[in-house]
C-alpha cells in the first residue's frame, strides 16, 4: 500500500521527467527552426549566383550569336558551303544556349519574387495566332492550327500577353521537339469552368503516366527524349510557375503511343467597364510572385 510520501515522490518524478521533455523538444524545435532558416538561405543563394552567372554569360552570348551572323552576310567575304555549315552550327548552339540563359534568368526572378506580371485584358485567341507564326520556325512548315478559326467571340482573358506567348511557344517548340517530322501538331483556345482554356496537341510518342507530373520539375527530361532532341528540362517548370502566377493551371492528357495536349488556363478578363478584380472572383490576382 503506497503511503503518502511516496506519492509524492512520484509526482515530483513525473512533472521532473515531463519537465525534462519539454525542454529536450523545445531545443529540438530550436535547432529545426534554426536548420530550416540555413537551408532557405542558401537556397536564397543559389538562386542569386545562377541569376547573376546567367547574366554574366548573356553579353558574351550575345557577342557570339552576332559575330556569327556577320559571318554569314557577304558584304564582310565570302566564305565556303562547307563554312556556312559550321556558321549554322554555331548559331543554332548559341542560341539554344541563350535560351537555356534566359529561362534559368526566369526562374531564379520568379523564385526570389521579382517577376511582375503586366496583367490587361488578352485577346488569347489572337496571342495564340502569333505564338503559331513563330512556332511555324520551329515546327519547319509543319500544320500549326488555331482552332475554332475565326471564332465567334474572342476569348478575353486577365494576363500578361508576353508571358501566355511565352508559354504556348515552349509548348509548341516541345510538340515540334518531341513529335514525328510530318505530324501535325493544333493549338485550341477554348472556355472550360470559367477559365480561358488554351491547349496544344500533338501525335508524338506521349507521356507515360509516372512522368506525367515529374516533368513540370526542374531538370527532368524523359528518357527518351535525351536521344530525341536538346533541352535543359526548363521549358514546362518554367511554364508552370508562369501559369500559376496568373491564378491558372498547367497540365497534360496523354498515354504513351497517343500524343500529347498540354493544357493551361487563364483567369476571364471582366467585361469592358467592370473592375478588373471581379472576373476573378475572391482570388485576388497576384501581380507578382
Ligand atoms: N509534347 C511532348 N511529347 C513528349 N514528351 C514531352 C512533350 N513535351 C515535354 N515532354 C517531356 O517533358 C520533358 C520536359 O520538358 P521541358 O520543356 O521542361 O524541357 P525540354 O524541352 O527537355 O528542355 P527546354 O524546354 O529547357 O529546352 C521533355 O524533356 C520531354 O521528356
Ligand atoms: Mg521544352
Amino acid at each position: 500500500m503506497p503511503n503518502e510520501q511516496s506519492i509524492e515522490e512520484n509526482i515530483h518524478r513525473d512533472c521532473d521527467e515531463e519537465r525534462e521533455t519539454m525542454q529536450a523538444l523545445k531545443a529540438r524545435v530550436a535547432e529545426l527552426e534554426a536548420l530550416t532558416g540555413e537551408l532557405s538561405k542558401a537556397n536564397r543563394n543559389k538562386g542569386v549566383y545562377l541569376a547573376n552567372m546567367s547574366h554574366e554569360m548573356r553579353a558574351p552570348l550575345n557577342a557570339i550569336n552576332g559575330f556569327a551572323e556577320l559571318l554569314n552576310d557577304p558584304s564582310f567575304g565570302e566564305i565556303s558551303p562547307q563554312q556556312k555549315k559550321f556558321v549554322a552550327r554555331i548559331i543554332q548552339g548559341g542560341q539554344h544556349l541563350l535560351q537555356l540563359v534566359n529561362d534559368v534568368i526566369d526562374i531564379a526572378k520568379l523564385e526570389a519574387g521579382r517577376i511582375e506580371l503586366e496583367v490587361q485584358p488578352v485577346n488569347v485567341g489572337r496571342a495564340a495566332e502569333q505564338a503559331v507564326m513563330v512556332g511555324q520556325g520551329l515546327a519547319r512548315d509543319r500544320v500549326v492550327s488555331v482552332e475554332p478559326p475565326g471564332a465567334q467571340e474572342p476569348q478575353m482573358a486577365l494576363a500578361d500577353e508576353r508571358r501566355v506567348k511565352q508559354v504556348l511557344l515552349n509548348l509548341i517548340s516541345n510538340a515540334a521537339k518531341y513529335s514525328h517530322e510530318a505530324s501535325p501538331i493544333r493549338v485550341a483556345v477554348g472556355r472550360q469552368n470559367g477559365m480561358v482554356r488554351i491547349s496544344v496537341s500533338d501525335e508524338g510518342p506521349g507521356i507515360a503516366p509516372e512522368d506525367q507530373e515529374r516533368i513540370f520539375e526542374e531538370f527532368v527530361r524523359t528518357k527518351s527524349a535525351t536521344t530525341q532532341a536538346e533541352g535543359a528540362g526548363l521549358g514546362l517548370p518554367l511554364s508552370r510557375k508562369l501559369v500559376q502566377m496568373h491564378g491558372g493551371e498547367i497540365g497534360v492528357e496523354s498515354a504513351s503511343g497517343e500524343g500529347s495536349t498540354f493544357w493551361f488556363t487563364l483567369p476571364v478578363a471582366p467585361p469592358p467597364g467592370e473592375a478588373a478584380g471581379t472576373a476573378i472572383g475572391d482570388r485576388e490576382l497576384s501581380t507578382h510572385a
